[in-house]
């Protein structure tokens, strides 16, 4: 058997039951490592394991401090540490901001932004002290060139690149490569339910004139946790998005 760009590490990927997550989950077992799928849908995360292959999946909603701390700390454990950490989970809503309900904001901020900070939070100090350490946020392009009725989103993103430059300021020289993707547009469940209109004129607008897929976006997450491939890779968002912006 070939050696896997991932060989010997172990994964935590949020968000790895749908979609994005669960690619990027699917190219790291192919890559060799061993990957824990945890994510709020938690049938789905088990299917997703067995799917994937993965080693272990976990329930878990990323908006609550006390549980991404139990998880992780039972992740590192089972696993002698978390080597490599995804935070894929994400929701999309949409509402114009001046008509939006500020819980719709404010949940959005939760699982988009917080949820971020609390898995970098109680998974990047035991990455700090083992001197070695890969953090990949999934931002979206909508971060840096906002969207019409997505500013809760938008905001959102835009905050995981920020958070993603500062960390990544705070752990470089403890070993800790902190860096985003900010894919494009990307057939997923996420998308699934914007009208057919939306989704052509969106398509009409992109350089490539197509959505992404998710298997075309996991690779960049292979890349940003592998070595030497993602060594000098640092507060950096990465942009598969079939020429949507070009930053
Ligand atoms: P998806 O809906 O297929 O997957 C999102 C996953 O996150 C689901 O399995 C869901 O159960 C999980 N999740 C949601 N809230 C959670 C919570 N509080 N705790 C734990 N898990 C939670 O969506 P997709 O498209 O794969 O999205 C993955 C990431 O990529 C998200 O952060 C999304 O914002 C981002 N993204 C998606 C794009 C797209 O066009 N599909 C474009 C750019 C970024």
């Amino acid at each position: 058997m070939s050696a896997g760009a991932l060989d010997g590490r172990t994964a935590l990927v949020t968000g790895g039951a749908s979609g994005i997550g669960r690619a990027i989950a699917q190219a790291y077992v192919r890559e060799g490592a061993r990957v824990v799928i945890a994510d709020r849908d938690a049938p789905r995360a088990a299917d997703a394991a067995a799917g994937t292959g993965a080693a272990g999946h976990a329930a878990l909603d990323v908006t609550d401090p006390a549980a991404v701390e139990a998880v992780s700390a039972a992740v590192a454990r089972e696993h002698g540490g978390i080597d490599i950490l995804v935070n894929a989970a994400g929701i999309l809503t949409e509402a114009p901001l001046t008509e939006m309900d500020p819980r719709l904001w404010s949940e959005t901020l939760a699982v988009d932004l917080t949820g971020v900070f609390l898995c970098c939070r109680y998974v990047v100090p035991g990455m700090a002290e083992r001197g070695w350490g890969r953090v990949i946020n999934i931002a979206s392009q909508l971060g840096i060139k906002g969207g019409r009725s997505l500013s809760h989103y938008a905001a959102a993103k835009a905050g995981v690149i920020g958070l993603t430059k500062s960390l990544a300021l705070e752990v470089a020289e403890r070993g800790v490569l902190v860096n985003a993707i900010a894919p494009g547009p990307v057939d997923t469940p996420m998308v699934a339910g914007i009208t057919a209109e939306w989704k052509a004129a969106k398509q009409a607008e992109l350089p490539l004139g197509r959505f992404g897929r998710p298997e075309e976006v996991a690779p960049t997450a292979v890349l940003l946790a592998s070595d030497p491939g993602g060594n000098l890779y640092v507060g950096q968002t990465l942009g598969p998005n079939s020429g949507d912006v070009m930053p």
